[in-house]
């Protein structure tokens, strides 16, 4: 028992630090470190429940979610797959073949008897918080990345907010994008709507990710999160009278005025974040040796 569960983290690393590279699709190393930070706490904390995600391409963040299962826990994904004439913004482009494949390419199995991925082909629109809940019962983790126009993006966080167990996380994607200003506004104005009745905010944002619990909740996952690799790309606590969330992002530069430095440390950040951590680190640890502390 122990050791499936050591060897479904030593998975999840993989996923996030090289494997994810082999899966088509839209999930920034920052946010797998959020998801798999994020996942590990509710693990060590008996927070217990199903995942899902609305919009799930080729399963590129919907494979940690399945990879954090565990015992007679399920996941459940929803996408229009073949039906993409529904796909009206041509957000990604979902196909249900190459999803099962890259599933099982981490040794999971969707869809065969005994399995505990369920893969609903629908447009998120024709859902409700019942139908997710007969399926696979309460969620702890639900990632929106489905339609992106703002009657659907209000949709799908009615769905997850409808669904969550306490303690359960809704990650949306594409907010605060020049790409899909559409979701930035769907997502202000259900939250000015709901915010107090749902008792949902957010705690923190990735490079393309707004990340939700319930208030109770927001201090601990914020401070989870403050981890060797994570602090390394924080950029602000935000205080509002609702909430405090904190940002983490690789910053984009006005690339004609960046210094070497800058240009080098841009570097490192996005494409050798673990050699960047592993000097961070080394660097403490001599400080440490020569201060005595
Ligand atoms: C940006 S992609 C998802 C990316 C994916 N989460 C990843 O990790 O790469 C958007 C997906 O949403 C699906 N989609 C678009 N509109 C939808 C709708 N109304 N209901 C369900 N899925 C939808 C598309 O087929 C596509 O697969």
């Amino acid at each position: 028992m122990r050791q499936a569960h050591e060897r479904a983290m030593d998975l999840s690393t993989r996923y996030k630090k090289s494997g994810k590279r082999g899966v088509d699709g839209w999930f920034t190393r920052i946010d797998a470190e959020i998801f798999s930070t994020l996942l590990a706490f509710q693990d060590s904390h008996d927070i217990a429940g199903s995942c899902c995600e609305i919009g799930v391409h080729h399963g590129k963040s919907f494979i940690p979610l399945c990879l954090s299962l565990k015992k007679n826990e399920l996941a459940m994904c929803i996408d229009l797959f073949e039906d993409q004439a529904k796909n009206i913004d041509f957000s990604g482009h979902g196909d249900r073949q190459i999803l099962v494949n890259n599933l099982s390419n981490w040794g999971l199995e969707a869809g065969r008897g005994g399995s505990n991925i369920r893969i609903v082909t629908k447009s998120s629109e024709h859902i409700t918080a019942q139908h997710i809940l007969d399926v696979v019962g309460r969620v702890r983790f639900f990632s929106i990345d489905g339609g992106h126009w703002e009657a659907i993006v209000k949709n799908d966080l009615n769905l997850a907010a409808g669904v969550l167990v306490p303690g359960g996380i809704i990650a949306l994607d594409d907010i605060f994008r020049a790409e899909w200003p559409e979701v930035t506004l769907a997502f202000g104005a259900w939250f000015d709507r709901t915010e107090s009745a749902s008792g949902i905010v957010p705690f923190a944002c990735g490079s393309n990710k707004l990340y939700l619990c319930p208030r109770d909740y927001a201090s601990r996952y914020r401070e989870c999160l403050r981890t060797d690799f994570l602090t390394t790309f924080y950029a602000k606590t935000y205080k509002s009278k609702h909430f405090e969330l904190d940002s983490y992002k690789t910053e984009t530069r006005d690339w004609d005025e960046a210094d070497f430095q800058q240009v080098c440390r841009t570097i490192l950040k996005t494409f050798f974040p673990d050699f960047l951590i592993m000097l961070k680190t080394r660097k403490l640890a001599v400080k440490r040796l020569l201060h005595g502390r």
